[in-house]
Parts: C-alpha cells; structure tokens; sequence
C-alpha cells in the first residue's frame, strides 16, 4: 500500500462556523448577494419616500420625470421601482454583476430612463437629482472617502429634494471591519443637519446578514428632505 501524507486534525466544526461575523463581511461576496435577494420588493425606505413625492404631485403625468439616483443599487430592485412609478434613475454600483443582473431584471420597465454607471463610491460626483436612494450600500464605502461622498450628495440635492436610506451603526457587527464606515446616533443626525427629517428609525437586534451569518444589526433607516423650498 503506498505510503499517504499525515492528514492534519480536522476542526469540530465547519471552519466558517468559528469565524466572528465582521470576518464574513469583510470577505462579501457581492454575486452571492445578488443571488440571494433576486426578486425581493423594493426597500421600506425608498417606497415612504416615493409615498412622500406622491402626496406632492410627483412624479406629475405631464412632466419631465424627475431624476432619482440609486447609489449602490445593487442587482436593482428599487431601480427597477423607481421606474414603474415613472422616474428616470441613474443606478450606480462599483460591481459588474450587479450592472449584469440590473439590465437583466424581467421586471425591468422603461429602460430609455434609465442610465447604468459601473463606478466605486470613491470619487463620485453626481448630478442634481429630486431623490438620492442608498439602500444598505453607504457604509461600504471606505471611511477615507466617506465624506466626499456625502458630499457630493448634499450638492446634488437642491431644496425639497430627499435623501432615503440607511447608515450603519457604531454599534453593528461591521464596524470591527477597517473599510467600512459606521455612525453614533449623534453623527448620523449631524449628517442630516441641513434636512428636515420625515423618518429617523434606529434598529438594533441581533439577526442575520443576507446570506444567513449570524449578525448583530445596528442601523438607522432614514428618509429626509432638503430644507428649503423648492
Ligand atoms: C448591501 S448591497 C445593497 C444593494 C441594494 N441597494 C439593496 O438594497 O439590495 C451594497 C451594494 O453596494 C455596492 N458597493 C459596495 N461597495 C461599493 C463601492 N465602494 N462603490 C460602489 N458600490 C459599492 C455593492 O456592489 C452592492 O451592490
């Protein structure tokens, strides 16, 4: 019999079982996101905006429509919302699967207003828009970058416009993990400084991510508008 190499111990458990949960983040792997919420409804957060721009008259039928922005729209599923109620979006999102699968969506309606743009959070200028949504995507972008990024959104949005979306806690699993940007309550308000806030929702429990790792969540749902008059 030919002589076999010692094989070393094997753990008791599943090696991914034994890793705290900031290490599966750190490692995401975007496509199995993707995969795993194909088909979800569109986030709490955008549609009570969208509920908010009804009750204003928005988007008006004999209008231009308005412009919403997706940041990290993912595999599409408030893009794809946005328009059916009949505004144009320009969707961003670093990753090409996500950009794959938004223009392969079956519920994807009025593609000539839509704009698809393949790029990170870091460095992002963005046009004036009615709407910027960020759905579960801000925190990844790097600290470092962080503030031009939420800059580069109160530029964009003039008076009336609305920002929908979350930012993560200082208390949420994630924030262990250097390149991602987390927030005290306190510093979440602040950002919202020059808005009048419609929604502030702080939720904190212990859950699962995604893809079924266990997680401690801490975040803020927010929906905002500018302050000011149109
Ligand atoms: C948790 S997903 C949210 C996707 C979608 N908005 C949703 O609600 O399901 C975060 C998204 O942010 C994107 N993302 C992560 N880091 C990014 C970066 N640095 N620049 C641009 N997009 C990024 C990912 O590709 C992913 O689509």
């Amino acid at each position: 019999m030919a002589n076999t190499p010692a094989q070393p111990a094997q753990p008791a458990q599943p090696e991914h079982s034994l890793k705290p949960a900031h290490v599966y983040a750190s490692q995401r792997d975007w496509p199995a996101y993707f995969q795993v919420v194909a088909g979800k409804p569109p986030r709490e957060t955008l549609l009570d905006a969208l509920r908010r721009f009804d009750a204003e008259g928005l988007p008006r039928p004999d209008a231009t429509p308005p412009l919403a922005i997706d940041l990290g729209c993912g595999e599409g599923r408030d893009t794809a919302e946005l328009l059916r109620r009949g505004w144009k979006v320009i969707a961003i999102d670093a990753h090409p699967d996500a950009v794959r699968r938004l223009k392969a969506r079956p519920d994807l309606t009025h593609p000539e207003r839509l704009e698809i743009r393949e790029r990170p959070f870091e460095g992002l200028q963005l046009p004036a828009a009615i709407l910027v949504n960020a759905s579960f995507a801000l925190p990844f972008c790097p600290p470092d970058h962080f503030d031009a990024l939420w800059a580069a959104i109160l530029t964009a949005l003039p008076p009336a416009s609305r920002f929908a979306g979350q930012l993560f806690g200082d208390r949420d699993d994630w924030a262990a993990i250097p390149d991602r940007t987390h927030h005290t309550i306190d510093q979440a308000r602040a950002l919202l400084a020059d808005f009048d806030i419609e929604h502030f929702q702080e939720e904190e429990d212990d859950g699962k991510d995604a893809l079924s790792n266990p997680k401690h969540w801490h975040r803020f749902d927010v929906v905002a508008r500018r302050k000011g008059t149109a």
